[in-house]
């Protein structure tokens, strides 16, 4: 087994579930060999520059005229749910940071964050290759979000314990697949070319996703104890990327309006999880386990009456985002 580096947490006295924790991962990295390799075989290597091409002698003028005009009609609340994904995405230092510091980044981890991070880039780059293109945001609003976000750093809660860190991954890969998903859809009819891009990345997040739930399925079978503690930390709710751009919970009601992604999607990816993991039918816990796997299945239920409690308390509102010109957005 080899030995793999502890996170140093300066001025903490050594912490031994942590070590123990360590060793697990290092016990399965043949399995996640396998499962890099599923990973890469079942993948697509899309550039941004094959669907918007970008040099001398492939940019057809007409089309990129037709393009334009096509995203002239793309709705407000379509434009604002693109921001926030593009601002997400566009925060993958602090996540190629955070996967570095929690599962360290002179072992073998390192090789998948470093083909996660390449993967990733690329969402951030063709989003906004696409709003450039087409004209469709204030670029320079955007520009100026994107650098305070990334300036302000993310330090969410998940950090200094590798078992939360493929909890919170596992969840946020879904939520993202379902956020660009569903930004094209609500799009679609006016504009397929968005339609088609969001798919692509979605279909990216949704390998990521296999690949951290089967990582965090193999933890289960290793150390279900610890990993339901984990788990139990993380799952009742997570902060999702980007929760540190200004007025963020402006966007994120936005986005819960328009249909693109809610706490009801958040409940669903909840349960999909409770059967892939079969979290129900894990027996022989100890206390601590026990606990926490109660802690884990009583969710959904406070999920249903959170997303209960939005919706009755949901009236028509205006919104404002300089990044959509300024413009007064009125919705339901
Ligand atoms: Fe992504
Ligand atoms: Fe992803």
């Amino acid at each position: 087994m080899a030995a793999l580096p502890l996170p140093i947490h300066r001025g903490q006295a050594p912490d031994h579930s942590l070590e123990s924790k360590y060793e697990v991962l290092a016990d399965f990295e043949p399995v996640v060999k396998e499962l890099m390799e599923k990973h890469e075989s079942k993948r697509e290597l899309w550039f941004p520059s094959d669907i918007l091409p970008a040099d001398e002698g492939t940019v057809n003028e007409k089309e990129l005229k037709e393009l334009r005009d096509r995203a002239r009609g793309i709705p407000d609340s379509v434009r604002v749910a693109l921001a926030l994904n593009i601002v997400t995405e566009e925060g993958l230092p602090h996540f190629h940071r955070l996967i570095a510091e929690n599962l360290g980044s002179r072992n073998f981890w390192n090789r998948w964050n470093n083909l996660w991070t390449a993967e990733e880039d690329r969402h951030g780059n063709i989003l906004r290759d696409y709003v450039r293109d087409t004209r469709l945001l204030n670029f320079r609003e955007l520009e100026h979000i994107q650098f305070n976000y990334i300036r302000s750093g993310f330090n969410p809660q998940w950090t200094g314990d590798p078992y939360k860190i493929f909890v919170y991954t596992t969840c946020q890969e879904k939520a993202t697949q379902i956020s660009h998903v569903n930004t094209g859809k609500v799009a679609a009819d006016q504009e397929p070319l968005l339609n088609f891009i969001t798919q692509k990345v979605s279909q990216d997040e949704a390998r990521h996703y296999a690949f951290y739930m089967n990582v965090f399925k193999e933890i289960l079978e290793r150390d279900p104890n610890q990993a339901l503690v984990a788990a139990a930390a993380i799952l009742p709710s997570i902060d999702m990327p980007g929760i540190s751009v200004a007025n963020f919970n402006e966007y994120a009601d936005v986005v819960r309006r328009s249909g693109i992604y809610g706490p009801r999607d958040y409940k669903r990816i909840i349960e999909a999880l409770f059967q892939s993991w079969k979290i129900e039918m894990l027996t022989s816990l100890n206390e601590l386990g026990r606990k926490a796997q109660e802690k884990i299945l009583a969710i959904p239920q406070r999920l249903e009456k959170v997303a209960e409690y939005v919706e009755s308390r949901s009236t028509a509102k205006s919104f404002r985002f300089e990044v959509v010109f300024g413009r007064v957005l009125e919705m339901a």
